[in-house]
C-alpha cells in the first residue's frame, strides 16, 4: 500500500541576499510544498502605503498606514511561466512593482509597524495551517511557526553576499558600486537585527547553512538530507 508522506512546515529564514527565496522555491518545486514568501506581503503593503499618500518624500505616516490596513488584501495566484507564485493587491498584480527601489527604500520601516506585523503574521499562519508550506522570511521560524518541523536559518559572507547582488544588478544595467552595495548589506542586517519588534534571530532549533561557498546542487543535497531525517523518523 502506498504510504503517505507527511506534510511539514519549513520555515527559511536569514539575512538579506543570501538566495532564500531561490533556495525555498527549489523545496517547494521538489516536495510539491506551497511557497510563501513573506517579505513579498512586507513589500505589498509598502507598496500600497506608498500609492495611497501613506508615504510622503521618504517620511512614513505610521497612523495612516495602519488605517490603511483593512484596505490591502494580499493573495497569491500560480503564475506558470515563471514557475512561481505573483503577489496581487485587491486583486492587482504587482509582481514587479513590489522589486521597485521605491518599494525596497520603505519596506524596513513599514515592516517595523506593529500593526503591519501582527496582521501578516495571522495571514501567514492562516496559509501555513494545513502544512505542507515552505516560508521564508525573518520571524518564520521565531514568531510564525514555532513549531515549524524544519527550521532553517540561512547565513552568508557579507562580502560574497555583496559579489551576488552586484552581479544581479549589473546585469540589469543599474549603475552601482561594489562599495554602496558591500555597505547597503550591511547596514540593512543591522536594521534587520536591531529593529524592536521580531528582530531576526537564529530560533534556538535552528539549523544554519551557510552557502557562501556551496552550490544550488549541494544546498539541495543539504536540506534532503535533513528532510528526510525528519520525515522518515
Ligand atoms: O526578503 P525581502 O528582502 O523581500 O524582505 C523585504 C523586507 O521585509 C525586509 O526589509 C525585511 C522585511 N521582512 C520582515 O520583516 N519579516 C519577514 N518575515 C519578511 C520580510
Amino acid at each position: 500500500m502506498e504510504q503517505t508522506t507527511k506534510k511539514i512546515v519549513i520555515a527559511i529564514d536569514g539575512f538579506s541576499s543570501c538566495g532564500k527565496s531561490t533556495f525555498a522555491k527549489a523545496i517547494a518545486a521538489r516536495l510539491g510544498y506551497i511557497f510563501i514568501d513573506t517579505g513579498a506581503m512586507y513589500r505589498a503593503v509598502t507598496l500600497y502605503a506608498l500609492e495611497h499618500g501613506a508615504i510622503v518624500d521618504g517620511k512614513v505616516a505610521e497612523d495612516r498606514v495602519v488605517a490603511l490596513l483593512p484596505d490591502v488584501n494580499i493573495s497569491f495566484r500560480f503564475n506558470a511561466e515563471r514557475g512561481a507564485s505573483d503577489a496581487y493587491v485587491n486583486g492587482e498584480r504587482v509582481e514587479d512593482k513590489i522589486r521597485s527601489i521605491e518599494v525596497s527604500n520603505m519596506v524596513s520601516h513599514v515592516s517595523s509597524i506593529a500593526q503591519v506585523r501582527e496582521k501578516l503574521v495571522a495571514m501567514q499562519q492562516q496559509m501555513g495551517r494545513a502544512r505542507g508550506v515552505v516560508m521564508d522570511g525573518r520571524d518564520i521560524g521565531t514568531v510564525v511557526f514555532p513549531d515549524a518541523e524544519l527550521k532553517i536559518f540561512m547565513t552568508a559572507d557579507a562580502q560574497v553576499r555583496a559579489e551576488r547582488r552586484y552581479a544581479e544588478l549589473k546585469a540589469k544595467g543599474d549603475n552601482v558600486t561594489m562599495e554602496e552595495i558591500l555597505e547597503n548589506v550591511i547596514s540593512r542586517d543591522k536594521a534587520d537585527m536591531t529593529r524592536e519588534i521580531s528582530p531576526l534571530r537564529q530560533a534556538e532549533d535552528a539549523v544554519v547553512l551557510d552557502n557562501s561557498h556551496m552550490s544550488v546542487e549541494e544546498q539541495m543535497a543539504w536540506f534532503m538530507e535533513r528532510y528526510e531525517g525528519i520525515v522518515n523518523a
